[in-house]
């Protein structure tokens, strides 16, 4: 061998030995990777709408205005519980000391000066009107009862639905939530009686959550 042939072959040795040690070296990291599983496989938390795909909500609220006229304002959230949905109302500027019939109704619009834009009772299984503890099939999904002012005139309300929900064909967001002036009697057909309409929001997702 001259020297130049010793040296080309110094030289490969050289260049040759660190990368072959190098990937060595890196078939071991290749193994804990490949046995840590994908990190991210936890369901997304609920939002409203990302993307166009359409993602289960885990609460809604509407924000009650009053009719004209009158003075009744409000929120009521509605929660997605392993048992159906929880409704919390805090209702202001309701005349002290009375009931008033309390209802999801079928359509959100609570443009009339009188709220009767909002239509009757949210029904989508076609029941008779009722108490909200009755049966499924013995009121209209949307029947929440009354709620009762104190001597200040707010109303607290709470109640887990098992008729409501928050997703799909019978979801009530997009819907409107009505206080009415008297009691729901929640007997007389179509609507208890619950008489003029105090207070109306529609029931909407709110963004970033
Ligand atoms: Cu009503
Ligand atoms: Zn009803």
């Amino acid at each position: 061998m001259n020297k130049l042939s010793i040296t080309l072959i110094t030289l490969i040795a050289l260049v040759t030995l660190p990368l072959a040690a190098c990937q060595e070296r890196e078939v071991p990291q290749v193994q804990p990777q490949a046995s840590t599983p994908a990190v991210q496989t936890q369901p997304a938390p609920a939002t409203g709408n990302a993307g166009g795909t359409e993602i289960a909500p885990q609460q809604a609220i509407a924000r009650l205005a009053p009719t004209q006229g009158n003075e009744t304002t409000g929120t009521v959230t509605f929660t997605r519980q392993a048992d159906g949905v929880e409704v919390v109302a805090e209702i202001q500027g309701l005349p002290p000391g009375g009931r008033h019939g309390f209802h999801v109704h079928e359509t959100g619009d609570c443009s009339a000066p009188d709220a009767t834009s909002a239509g009757g009772h949210f029904n989508p299984q076609g029941t008779p009107h009722g108490a909200p503890d009755n049966p499924l099939d013995q009121r209209h999904a949307g029947d929440l009862g009354n709620i009762e002012a104190g001597p200040d005139g707010t109303a607290q309300y709470r109640r887990v639905d098992p008729g409501l929900q928050l997703d799909g064909p019978q979801s009530i967001v997009g819907k409107a939530v009505l206080v009415h002036a008297n009691p729901d009697d929640f007997t007389s057909q179509p609507a208890g009686e619950a008489g003029a309409r105090l207070a109306c929001g529609v029931i909407e997702v709110e963004q970033g959550q």
